[in-house]
């Protein structure tokens, strides 16, 4: 039985702090910036320390084991926290559990996790003053997972202001049930929204500062969004409508599949400039036997030959990929055709896992699972060549010249820290009124995670021209 708010901490609404902790995806950056819009007209602003909030959010990711046990060790330490708080004379700390776990573990984690108050997925964060209200009344847990007819999007207030690097989820949901991915079951099905509500969003950031824009969605090169008159847009279309918006300088989008990279996209990679020569292309794997098992739609080949389009588009073009290794019967042969690709294509950046099975999958019921020790292994070597990559590749951009969006503070007095067109973290020193803007940089270092250099400006005959 859980305790009810009392009328006074009701009252008290105006005052309050709210923290949210997020995990697993940029979408789920994107839905705690959603949810905090949607507390802040109840008087909630933000904090990052959970011991100075009256509410808490998990949004939770269940890709991996990992990530969905996280969720579990976390709400045992927040409740210690909420007990000091009360032990202080501080009101009630209303916890919540919100995202992907929420949505495949919803009456699990009341029963795991009886003192949590508020269980909701990703497709209810509108509801959440509801939610809270009613939590208010009744005193109880409120759950929502429902997938509901009508989108969350449709019932959202505006964005808020994001800073000079913002997302803007276009689309949501997968359809493509990869035999290893719970993302189809948490997040439901594909849905793209319509053009004239992306490009309102896109204009209010622009308008709010906002100079780089990443289109996000699980699949968001399936987007296909009703456009005026009647007409589908796919991504390629709408990239060139968000490129006209005054303010809007750079643009990216991901996560992509292979299988949904269409002729227009390509097209708009050589002919749009403000679309950064960066992307974020999951391969999962290089056998082909693996990639049918997968259920991913397509083979390596496919792959080299989408690949070969966009850099013949667009030449300087940097790609980055996911990787999982030991999938339910991969050898030692079908392994070694994961390096090999790695090899061939050359990533600047990557993301490798072990396979982790999950509850429900296909792949998770398979036969012949890779034990955890090989598996371990196989993850050591790729990570160790996607690694020299990137080590190469940021090497390689030494005595370059790039634009760089200076978007946050860096660990020094006078440093800024920008992000390159190949998302690179690029440190350099500068004044502080030239935040939240693009400068030509002449890269110095290349370091392993990061670049260094200076202001082109205060040196402009220096360094080869390299258009970025
Ligand atoms: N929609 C994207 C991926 C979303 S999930 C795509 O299709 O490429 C992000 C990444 O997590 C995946 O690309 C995959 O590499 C990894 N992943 C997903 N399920 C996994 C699992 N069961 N075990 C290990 N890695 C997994
Ligand atoms: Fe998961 Fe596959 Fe959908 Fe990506 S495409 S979200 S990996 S099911
Ligand atoms: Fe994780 Fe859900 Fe994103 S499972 S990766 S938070 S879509």
């Amino acid at each position: 039985m859980r305790t009810r708010l009392a009328p006074r901490e009701r009252l008290a609404l105006a005052t309050r702090k709210l923290c949210i902790k997020t995990y697993g995806c940029q979408m789920n950056v994107y839905d705690s910036a959603r949810m905090a819009d949607v507390l802040a007209p109840l008087g909630y602003s933000a904090t990052d320390d959970p011991a100075d909030a009256d509410m808490v959010i998990l949004n939770t990711c269940h890709i991996r084991e990992k990530a969905a046990e996280k969720v579990f060790s976390e709400l045992g330490r927040l409740r210690q926290i909420r007990a000091a708080r009360e032990a202080r004379g501080l009101g009630r700390t209303i916890l919540g559990v919100a995202g992907c776990v929420a949505q495949a573990e919803g009456e699990e984690i009341l029963t795991r996790a009886p003192f949590v108050d508020l269980v909701l997925g990703p497709q209810a964060y509108h509801r959440l003053p509801e939610m809270i209200a009613r939590l208010s009344r009744a005193g109880t847990a409120q759950l929502d997972t429902d997938f509901p007819a009508d989108p969350k999007f449709d019932h959202l207030p505006p964005a808020g202001e994001r800073g000079p690097a913002a997302f803007l989820s276009i689309q949501e949901g997968c359809d493509k049930f990869c035999t290893f991915c719970v993302v189809p079951y948490t997040r439901g099905a594909e849905y793209s929204r319509p053009v004239a509500d992306i490009l309102a969003e896109a204009r209010a950031l622009a308008a709010g500062g906002t100079v780089e824009i990443t289109l996000l969605g699980q699949n968001v090169n399936a987007y296909h969004g009703a456009g005026p008159a009647g007409a589908t847009w796919g991504l390629g279309r709408l990239i060139r409508a968000l490129a006209e918006i005054d303010g809007v300088e750079r643009i990216r989008y991901t996560t992509s599949h292979p299988r949904d990279v269409d002729d227009d996209l390509i097209a708009a990679h050589a002919e749009v400039p403000a679309l950064m020569p960066f992307l974020h292309l999951p391969v999962q794997s290089g056998s082909d036997r693996i990639l049918k098992a997968m259920n991913r739609g397509h083979d390596a080949d496919a792959y080299r030959r989408i690949v070969d389009r966009l850099k013949t588009a667009r030449p300087d073009l940097a790609l980055s990929s996911d990787f999982i290794v030991g999938f339910p019967g991969e050898t030692a042969a079908e392994f070694q055709a994961t390096l090999d690709l790695v090899d061939e294509i050359g990533f600047v950046q990557a993301y490798s896992f072990m396979y982790s099975p999950r509850p429900g999958t296909p792949a998770a019921g398979m036969a012949a699972q890779v034990p955890a020790d090989e598996k371990a292994r196989r993850l050591a070597s790729l990570q160790e060549r996607l690694r020299d990559q990137q080590i190469a590749f940021n090497r390689r951009c030494e005595g370059l010249e790039m634009d760089v969006l200076l978007d946050r503070t860096g660990k020094w007095p006078g440093q800024l820290v920008g992000r390159s067109p190949f998302m690179q973290p690029v440190h350099v020193q500068a004044p502080g009124t030239m935040l939240g803007t693009v400068r030509r940089v002449i890269v110095e270092q290349g370091q392993p995670n990061s670049l260094s250099g200076r202001l082109a400006d205060a040196d402009p005959a220096q360094a080869a021209r390299v258009r970025a």
